[in-house]
């Protein structure tokens, strides 16, 4: 689907400063990620303000840890991308800024990228001849989203979070549980000792389309706790993750077999979750469905997803005007609802 192209991806929507380089849109020359977490745990989540100077400050040595890793000057380099949005509008503008800078002094095309169809990419780095059409599940900190892709760049979305993103309700939770920031990957560790039968928390909206509600389950899980404050975190973590991953999964394979999809994809930092990632393939390959589910480094943030976007781009759209800016609401660009 692309030529060759060497692209410097940067991604710097949130509290990952990542830069990569990725050739074609699939070799993944290097990939390195910065994570700012420990400077935002203290708060409880992430600060603006914070992450915008952090992604200032590490941007030099980090991207020249991605280049001296792949081996590439800037002479190599046919593309600067980075994401535009969505995100933090004031951390989004650094890696805009500064993909722009490096592609001017360069003399080469920048590409804004979307964040959410660089997480839909991050698939086509593994397998890049992916059975069309594909229902994909793109579950973030911000968003939650059952997208219909008929072919690269068309997009459908068939459902999508009512209330809170998947990844803000393990954040929630884990907050209300003094378990810290984020609470995605905490939850998923301290899930594997408990019993994911132990609390029959709601599935809300389980039988009705493909929309997703969270907020209720948080309440519910607050709820119990409160009236139950000897319950074992393990326990409470195991059957919170059990009722999100219930809904996701039921409704996305459901999704995918109503669209006469042949493939089913993950993308997101959820996606990182151990129990998603199983039950999500499991029933796929029961429904008769190809599943697949990136390597947890495409998972959550990272600038080869970017590359991976950016390149499919660059050949469909051709460049981004250096007048392109940063957009904190951007969605995907779809073809109806
Ligand atoms: O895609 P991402 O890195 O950033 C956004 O675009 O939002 O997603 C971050 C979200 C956070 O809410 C984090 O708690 C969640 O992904 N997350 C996980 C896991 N790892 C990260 N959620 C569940 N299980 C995990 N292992
Ligand atoms: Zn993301």
């Amino acid at each position: 689907m692309n030529q060759p192209k060497l692209v410097l991806a940067i991604e710097t929507s949130c509290d990952e400063t990542s830069v990569a380089v990725v050739r074609g849109g699939t070799e993944v020359l290097a990939n390195v990620v910065s994570s700012q977490i420990d400077l935002h745990a203290g708060f409880g989540g992430v600060v603006p303000e914070v992450a915008s100077r952090a992604h200032l400050e590490l941007f030099e040595a980090v991207t020249a840890e991605a280049m001296n890793e792949a081996g590439v000057t800037g002479g190599d380099i046919d593309a600067v991308a980075a994401t535009c949005g969505p995100g933090l509008i004031g951390a989004l503008l650094i890696g805009v800024s500064a993909a722009k800078a490096l592609a001017l002094a360069w003399g080469v095309p920048y590409v804004g990228v979307n964040h959410m169809e660089g997480h839909l990419f991050a698939t086509f780095l593994e397998e890049p001849n992916l059975g069309l059409p594909l229902v994909v599940l793109l579950v973030s900190g911000g968003h939650t989203m059952i997208v219909e892709v008929t072919e690269l760049g068309r997009y459908r979305y068939l459902g999508a979070t009512i209330d809170d993103a998947a990844g803000e309700a393990f954040d929630k939770v884990a907050r209300y549980l003094g378990l810290g920031y984020p609470g995605g990957p905490v939850i998923d560790r301290l899930a594997r000792s408990g019993n994911p039968e132990a609390i029959r928390f709601p599935r809300a909206m389980m039988a009705d389309g493909y929309d997703f509600s969270f907020s209720g389950l948080k309440t519910a899980v607050v709820n119990y706790v409160r009236r139950n404050p000897d319950a074992a975190d393990v326990d409470v973590a195991a059957s919170f993750q059990e009722a999100v991953v219930d809904v996701l999964v039921t409704k996305t394979i459901r999704a995918a077999r109503s669209v006469g999809a042949v493939s089913v994809c993950l993308g997101g930092g959820v996606a990182a979750n151990s129990q998603l990632r199983a039950r999500f393939a499991a029933a796929a390959e029961e429904s008769g469905l190809t599943p697949l589910v990136p390597d947890r480094a495409f998972c959550t943030d990272n600038a080869a997803m970017i590359g991976a976007a950016a390149n499919w781009r660059l050949h469909h759209d051709g460049p981004t005007g250096w007048d392109g800016g940063a957009d904190p609401s951007l969605t995907l660009p779809v073809t109806d609802r």
